[in-house]
């Protein structure tokens, strides 16, 4: 494995970009090839079967861009079809889960509510490794469906995402949790408006502690590229998106350069 070549990153569609945003920001040296699986999406409703079926796809096509490790920025492939992954493939590669739950349980007093897709929410995926780690916390989790295609129109921030963020949240302000892992990458984009109804409570987004944990396994791995040479940012799609580019802007802060369509 060279140390110039790219991390590979995926999502079921544009939400990852929030990880790579959170990559590229901590590791200002990699090249990245991001692929956001458009023609698919969503697999948050998706079965099993299937989330595991397009995860190999899409690391079988980071694998001919030569990624030297991969990031499954889609919480719900993370939940699902990481060990499955795992045991396929030889290069390194981490999901958003456990990055998430370790940091949670690093400023928990407690009480822990998890938000995201019905496919991660049903796998018990967090729910079970928080256990694992530390039986005396409390968790409470909630499937919210509508976030995700409330951040695609762009309904961020008015008075419809407000009601539908205290329909979902509603109870766990009740329960009083005091810290939120947002296991979606779309959530992050909500942060505001469920840090305004759950005031005081901590919000941990998986995306930036993803990006932690990427390093430390390119750092283990003695994978991290030194050399300060241009670096690239690959981005492909396996569908025309007119929301990707506005996205893509909102996410990553800049202009985008080439998208490239693939065959999945
Ligand atoms: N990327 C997905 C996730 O983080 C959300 C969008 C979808 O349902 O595909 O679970």
């Amino acid at each position: 494995m060279i140390k110039n070549q790219p991390i590979g990153i995926f999502d079921s569609g544009i939400g990852g970009l929030t990880v790579l945003n959170e990559v590229g920001k901590l590791m200002p040296n990699e090249n990245i090839v991001y692929f956001g699986d458009t023609a698919r999406v969503p697999y948050g409703n998706k079965s099993e079967l299937i989330i595991k079926k397009f995860s190999v796809e899409n690391i079988l096509f980071l694998l001919q861009e030569k990624v030297k490790m991969v990031v499954v920025a889609c919480n719900s492939s993370s939940a699902l079809a990481l060990d499955y992954l795992n045991d396929i493939f030889r290069i390194p590669i981490i999901g958003v889960i456990e990055a998430g739950i370790n940091k949670a349980l690093a400023v928990t007093s407690g009480k822990i509510g998890i938000i995201g897709t019905k496919a991660t929410i049903e796998s018990k995926a967090y729910q079970k490794n928080i256990t694992k780690k530390n039986k005396k916390i409390k968790i409470f989790s909630k499937s919210c469906p509508l976030f995700v295609p409330l951040v695609e129109e762009g309904l961020v921030g008015g008075e419809i995402t407000e009601k539908v963020v205290e329909m979902y949240l509603e109870d766990f302000k009740k329960k009083k949790i005091d810290t939120i892992i947002l296991g979606c990458t779309h959530y992050p984009l909500l942060k505001k408006e469920i840090a305004k109804y759950l005031q005081g409570v901590t919000i941990v987004n998986s995306a930036q502690e993803v990006a932690n944990h990427a390093k430390e396994v390119l750092d283990h791995f003695e994978l991290a590229n030194e050399k300060k040479s241009k670096v690239s940012k690959k981005l492909c799609l396996s569908d025309e998106s007119k929301n990707f580019t506005k996205f893509a802007k909102l996410f990553l802060k800049k202009a985008v350069a080439e998208i490239k369509i693939i065959n999945v």
